[in-house]
């Protein structure tokens, strides 16, 4: 089953397919916890390309890939790859492609899994470019929606955070959309989400999409953060002004309903006080396990 040959924004599939790899991730996960060996990717090789720091994407793919039992290339560092003498990112793209039978490519450039995806033979997904998409972080996280809300259609959820410049929001406010969830956005002023990004899914889905900017959570099912992206600020001292001021306490979800849930893409730095961490609200590390089940079912659909 191969609905599409990469994976480069959330745009690529279709409701239909995002219900299918889904339902997949549940049995994923369902086999990792009876331990069933699996070995659909048996005999491939997956090629892990980071241009940008990762922990998660990176070890989860690797970790998915494995499980699926595939062998895993990867170069861990930049500054150990030919890129410091100066090779092309296109060679380097026909290179691992001519190495492998999947690639996973992180970059620091909107737009550059696209170009990859064009020069591979091999299927490609995308693990982030720039400020522009993340689909599968889109699909881990409707996955664990779903799975702590039974639904995602009619929720009440609030992205927060740095929302101009995060890739993890944008193609996950497309996600809610498609799947008709209400959303309110709340960002620092400067940093709310890009005007056309918003306009798109409104007259794609007739989305319910409202902009705040102040927090409000007493409606909220699901609090979505994210953590000011810095390294996308060209003035750092900007950055770090906003960072500070940018903070959820216990004092700020005092007011929410009992079962709301609070998800971050991790990693998150000063956004989120301890006493949130350990609150019933908090489910971030739970969405982070997903990671495995998730990627393990869109692997499992592009590897054929
Ligand atoms: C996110 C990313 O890289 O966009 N991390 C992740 O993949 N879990 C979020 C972030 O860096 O803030």
């Amino acid at each position: 089953m191969q609905f599409v040959k990469d994976l480069i924004s959330i745009r690529d599939l279709e409701k239909k397919h995002i219900d299918l790899i889904l339902k997949k991730s549940s049995q994923m996960e369902q086999a990792l916890k009876t331990g069933k060996q699996l070995n659909s990717l048996k005999g491939k090789v997956v090629a892990t390309l980071f241009f940008e720091p990762s922990t998660r994407t990176r070890l989860s793919f690797q970790s998915a890939a494995m499980r699926l039992g595939a062998k895993v290339l990867s170069f861990e560092d930049i500054g150990a790859s030919s890129i410091v003498k100066g090779e092309t990112f296109s060679d380097t793209i026909r290179m691992v492609d001519g190495y492998s039978d999947l690639i996973i490519i992180r970059h620091s450039k909107e737009g550059s899994a696209r170009y990859a995806a064009q020069l591979a033979e091999h299927p490609v997904i995308n693990g982030g470019d720039g400020g522009n998409q993340h689909p599968t972080q889109t699909l881990l996280d409707l996955y664990t929606i779903k799975r702590a809300k039974k639904k995602i259609e009619g929720l009440n959820v609030t992205l927060l955070g740095d929302l101009k410049h995060a890739r993890t929001m944008r193609s996950l406010l497309y996600g809610l959309a498609m799947y008709g969830a209400n959303v309110e956005l709340v960002a620092p002023k400067g940093l709310e989400m890009n005007r056309e990004v918003i306009e798109e899914v409104k007259k794609k889905f007739n989305a319910n999409v409202k902009e705040k900017s102040t927090i409000e959570l007493s409606n909220t099912d699901v609090l979505y953060l994210c953590r000011i992206q810095k390294e996308r600020f060209s003035d750092q001292y900007e950055a770090e002004k906003v960072q500070k001021e940018f903070r959820i306490t216990g004092e700020t979800i005092k007011g929410a309903k009992g079962d709301m849930i609070i998800l971050h893409p991790l990693p998150k730095v000063d956004e989120v006080a301890p006493e949130v961490d350990s609150s019933k609200h908090a489910y971030y590390f739970e969405q982070a396990k997903m990671g495995i089940p998730v990627r393990m079912a869109i692997m499992d659909t592009m590897v054929v």
